[in-house]
């Protein structure tokens, strides 16, 4: 049996599967999205200020009615907002968007890399001082990082006193980041997958399709559910109530080793094409 939330190293709990909000168009539609997403059990939403729809979010939470202490709300520091004072200023807008008084957890959305910035351990360690200030005030209640490989995790936790709690990470099947995700394992960070479906791109795999008939499931539940059975919480995205229904309806079946193996080994097909070493933005 899985458990339905995971321990982060500070003992906070976080619900296991995370709905995503990535190009999920601001307004009606996620405020309807997310509204779905409360209505069917999913507790725990990935926003990010980039996403350009926090406003929406946050009416559609406080419609809700929901008990505060029962939802696990992420947002993310976009890239133009690296640096201490930086960080705390974009933290209040995300803060005052989402209408909440605390976040469950803070990520830096993108590493800082060599090739933007000659001095790019600092400006992490910079931004990273402001979450722990946030941290230490009660006013984040975990704080983490997203897309940073190894060396950019190893530098980090060098030149800081609280390591992070949770990287987000592409991860699906075809590129599941091993050497990152095996060090996080090995130093107690929750690994978090974005585009656990591969923005979509795996739901025509037919590896993948001859599987999920065997569990009569569709490929997008298979997909989550072998990020759960790899102890990473997937992030599935959808806007259509159906879809947002099925993805969280993946805890009455269990992949065989055999499948899990079969699908742990499959070959790149398809992703975002995205290495936080070479982006731009
Ligand atoms: N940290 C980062 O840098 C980063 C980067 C990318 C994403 N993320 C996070 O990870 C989340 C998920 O990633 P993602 O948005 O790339 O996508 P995803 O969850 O891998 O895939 C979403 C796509 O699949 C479709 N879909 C969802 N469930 C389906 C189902 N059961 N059957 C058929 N189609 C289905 C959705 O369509 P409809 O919506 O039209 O239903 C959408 O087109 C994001 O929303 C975001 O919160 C983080």
């Amino acid at each position: 049996m899985l458990n339905k939330t995971v321990r982060l190293a500070n003992g906070y709990e976080i619900p296991s599967i995370g709905f995503g909000t990535w190009q999920t168009p601001d307004g009606c539609t996620a405020i309807r999205a997310v509204k779905e997403a409360l209505d069917h059990g999913y507790m725990h939403i990935d926003c990010a200020a980039v996403y350009g729809n926090e406003k929406s979010i946050g009416k559609a939470l406080k419609k809700s009615g929901i008990d505060r202490k029962k939802l696990f709300i992420t947002s993310k520091l976009w890239n133009t907002e690296r640096g201490y004072d930086k960080t705390l200023a974009a933290f209040e807008q995300t803060l005052s968007d989402l209408q909440l008084d605390y976040l469950d957890l803070y990520l830096i959305h993108w590493t800082a890399n060599a090739k933007q910035f000659p001095n790019w351990k600092e400006l992490n360690a910079d931004t990273w001082r402001a979450f722990e200030t946030l941290y230490k005030q009660g006013k984040i209640r975990s704080i983490g990082v997203s897309n940073f490989k190894k060396h950019h995790l190893e530098a980090l936790i060098a030149d800081s006193t609280i390591k992070p709690m949770i990287n987000q990470i592409e991860f699906h099947p075809g590129f599941m980041q091993k050497e990152t995700v095996d060090f996080c394992h090995e130093n107690r960070i929750v690994v978090e997958a974005w585009s656990p479906l591969g923005t979509g791109k795996m739901l025509n795999n037919e590896i993948l399709k001859t599987i999920a008939e065997k569990y009569h499931v569709s490929v997008a539940q298979l997909c989550i559910r072998w990020c759960l059975q790899n102890n990473v919480i997937p992030l599935p995205k959808s806007v259509t109530p159906n879809r947002i229904q099925e993805n969280i309806d993946v805890y009455d079946f269990e992949i065989s080793d055999e499948d899990m193996a079969a699908i742990n080994e499959m070959k790149y097909c398809g992703g975002s094409g995205l290495d936080p070493d070479e982006i731009d933005f």
